[in-house]
C-alpha cells in the first residue's frame, strides 16, 4: 500500500484527481471549511437526512456534480479524536468495498483536524479493511483493488503526519507478520516455524537471533519449559531476538512471548468445542515477532531482547502428568496440577532466563488464561504490575495506540491459592481469580528487575464468522518501546 500526504484546502478537494474521495465529517456544522460542490453536496443529503452525521453512517456519491472524483464517500465521526477518525476510515471503505477504486483520497470536514495520531490511525482502518488470509486459501480474494492512499490535509504539519504515516506503516508491518504467523494452522505454524520466522526477520532487519534446541534447554535447567514439551514429537525452540539502537551498556527492555504452538490440554485435556483456536496460543510469541518487526523499521534509540520459549502442549505417553513436580531455571519446584495451565510453565523459566540481560524492564505477553477473557472480554488486553510507573506507562501506550490494556490487582493475599505439600508451588489456584493467580505464579520468577505481564487471551484472536488473528497487542507494544528510547 502506498501512503501520501499532501496539504491540500478543504476548498479545493473538487479539484482532487483520485478513483475515490472520502470526506470524513464531524461535529455540528459539518460542512464546515468546505466550499463549492462539495459543500453542495454535503449541505444536500444532510438537509434530505439521506445522511447523518452518528459514527457508523456514510453516504456514497456517484459521479457527483462539478466534483473531478468519480466516487465521493461521507463518513460520519462520532468526534475528532483519532479513534472516532479510524472508525469512520473503516466504514468508508466498507461502503468502497468490491469497487475498483484503486487510489483513495481522504479529507477532512467539520471540526476535525490531523495530528500524527490521525495519520497513524488511517494507516491501521487501511490495514484492518485490505488484510486477507490466504496462506492455506489462496483461492480468497483481497476485499477490492485499494493500492493507493492519499491523505488531504490543511493547516496540518507535514512533519508530524509523515512521522505518524511512518510510524502506521511500520505497525502495520509488525501487526501483519503477527497475524501471518498466529493465523496460519498448528501444522504448519509449528516451534520451528516461528524459529525460521524469527531467523529470517532477523536477517532482512538487521537482528541478531539466536535459537535454542532441546539439548540447550536441557543444559541450561529449564525444567519447567521441557516438561511442557515432552509430551509432543514436535522439536522445541527458545529463540532469543535482540535489537540494538543503543550503546551497549544501555540495560534493554525485554519482552517475553508465550509461543504454544497447540494447545490440547495436555494430559488435562481441553474439551473438543473450539479446540481449533489453540493454534492462537501463539499470539504472545507473534506479537513479539511484530514489535521486533516495527521496531526494525523506526530504528529507535533503545536495547530490546525478545524470548519465545515455543513448544506444543499435547497427550502423550511421555507426556507431563498431573501431580507431577518438576524443578524450574530458577530452582524453586512446581507441582503440575493441571497441564492446561501450562503457559506458565514456559513463560516462568523464560522470565529467569531474562535475568541475564540485566534488564531496564521484563513485560510478558501471553493467552494465558479463560478467567482473564470472562474479566475484560475482547476490548481490553489484561495488565498486571506491581510497580505503578511500568503500568502507568503501558496503559497510556495502549490508549495511544487504539490498543487498550487495563490493570488487575496482584495483592499477596492471591498468593494463597499457589500453596501446595509437595512443591514450592502448584501451578494452578482455582477457578476463582484465574487471571490474577495466574499473574501470581509468575511473579514469583521475576524479583530481580521491574515486571509486567500481558494476559491477551480476549485480545489476540476473534472467534465466529470473523475468526483470525487480531495482531494485537503490537501496537502497544510498538508505542511501550518508543516511549522508552532517548
Ligand atoms: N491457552 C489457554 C488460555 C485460553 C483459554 C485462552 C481459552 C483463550 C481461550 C491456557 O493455556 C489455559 O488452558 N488456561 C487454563 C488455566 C486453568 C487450567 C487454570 C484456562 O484458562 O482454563
Ligand atoms: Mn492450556
Ligand atoms: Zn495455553
Amino acid at each position: 500500500m502506498d501512503f501520501r500526504f499532501l496539504s491540500a484546502s478543504r476548498t479545493g478537494l473538487a479539484d482532487v484527481t483520485a478513483d475515490a474521495l472520502v470526506v470524513i465529517v464531524a461535529g455540528e456544522s459539518a460542512e464546515q471549511g468546505l466550499e463549492g460542490p462539495l459543500a453542495q453536496h454535503l449541505k444536500d443529503v444532510l438537509s434530505q437526512r439521506d445522511f447523518v452525521v452518528k459514527a457508523g453512517r456514510t453516504f456514497y456519491l456517484h459521479k457527483p456534480q462539478g466534483v473531478r472524483a468519480p466516487r465521493v464517500v461521507f463518513a460520519a465521526a462520532s468526534d475528532a479524536s483519532s479513534k472516532a477518525f479510524r472508525s469512520a476510515v473503516g466504514h468508508a471503505l466498507t461502503a468502497l468495498k468490491n469497487s475498483s477504486a484503486k487510489h483513495v483520497a481522504i479529507a477532512l470536514a467539520g471540526s476535525l483536524e490531523m495530528s500524527g495520531d490521525h495519520a497513524e490511525a488511517l494507516v491501521a482502518a487501511v490495514t484492518d479493511a485490505t488484510y486477507v488470509y490466504r496462506h492455506t486459501k489462496p483461492s480468497a480474494l483481497p476485499p477490492g483493488a485499494l493500492s493507493k492512499v492519499t491523505l488531504l490535509g490543511e493547516k496540518a504539519d507535514t512533519k508530524v503526519v509523515q512521522q505518524g504515516l511512518a510510524r502506521g506503516q511500520a505497525i502495520a508491518a509488525g501487526v501483519t507478520l503477527a497475524r501471518e504467523c498466529a493465523n496460519r494452522p498448528g501444522n504448519h505454524c509449528t516451534p520451528t516455524y516461528l524459529a525460521e520466522q524469527a531467523q529470517a526477520l532477523a536477517r532482512d532487519h538487521g537482528l541478531k537471533v539466536e535459537v535454542l534446541d532441546r539439548k540447550a534447554v536441557e543444559k541450561l535447567g529449564m525444567g519447567s519449559f521441557l516438561a511442557v514439551a515432552k509430551g509432543s514429537d514436535e522439536p522445541l525452540r527458545f529463540i532469543v531476538l535482540r535489537y540494538e539502537g543503543a550503546a551497549r551498556n544501555q540495560a534493554p527492555l525485554v519482552l517475553v512471548g508465550k509461543g504454544i504452538t497447540f494447545d490440547t490440554g495436555g494430559i488435562s485435556i481441553k474439551p473438543s468445542a473450539e479446540m481449533d483456536e489453540m493454534k492462537f496460543d501463539m499470539g504472545g510469541a507473534a506479537s513479539v515477532l511484530g514489535t521486533f518487526r516495527a521496531v526494525a523499521d523506526l530504528k529507535p534509540k533503545i536495547n530490546l531482547v525478545g524470548l519465545i520459549p515455543a513448544c506444543e502442549n499435547m497427550p502423550d505417553g511421555r507426556a507431563v502428568k498431573p501431580g507431577d513436580v518438576v524443578t524450574s531455571l530458577s530452582g524453586q519446584t512446581i507441582e503440575i496440577l493441571n497441564t492446561d495451565a501450562e503457559g506458565r510453565l514456559i513463560l516462568c523459566d523464560a522470565l529467569s532466563y531474562a535475568e541475564r540481560f540485566k534488564p531496564a524492564a521484563v513485560v510478558d505477553i501471553a493467552t494465558l488464561t479463560g478467567a482473564c477473557v470472562v474479566a475484560l472480554g475482547h476490548h481490553r488486553s489484561g495488565l498486571f504490575t506491581a510497580d505503578d510507573e511500568l503500568a502507568d506507562l503501558l496503559l497510556r501506550s495502549g490508549q495511544k495506540a487504539q490498543d487498550p490494556c487495563w490493570r488487575m490487582p496482584l495483592d499477596e493475599e492471591y498468593e494463597e491459592a499457589l500453596k501446595s505439600n509437595f512443591a514450592d508451588m502448584g501451578n494452578v489456584g482455582g477457578r476463582a481469580g484465574g487471571a490474577i493467580t495466574a499473574a501470581m505464579f509468575l511473579r514469583k520468577f521475576t524479583a530481580k528487575y521491574r515486571w509486567a505481564h500481558l494476559d491477551i487471551a480476549g485480545t489476540a484472536w476473534k472467534g465466529g464468522a470473523a475468526k483470525g488473528a487480531t495482531g494485537r497487542p503490537v501496537p502497544l507494544l510498538t508505542h511501550f518501546v518508543l516511549s522508552q528510547a532517548r
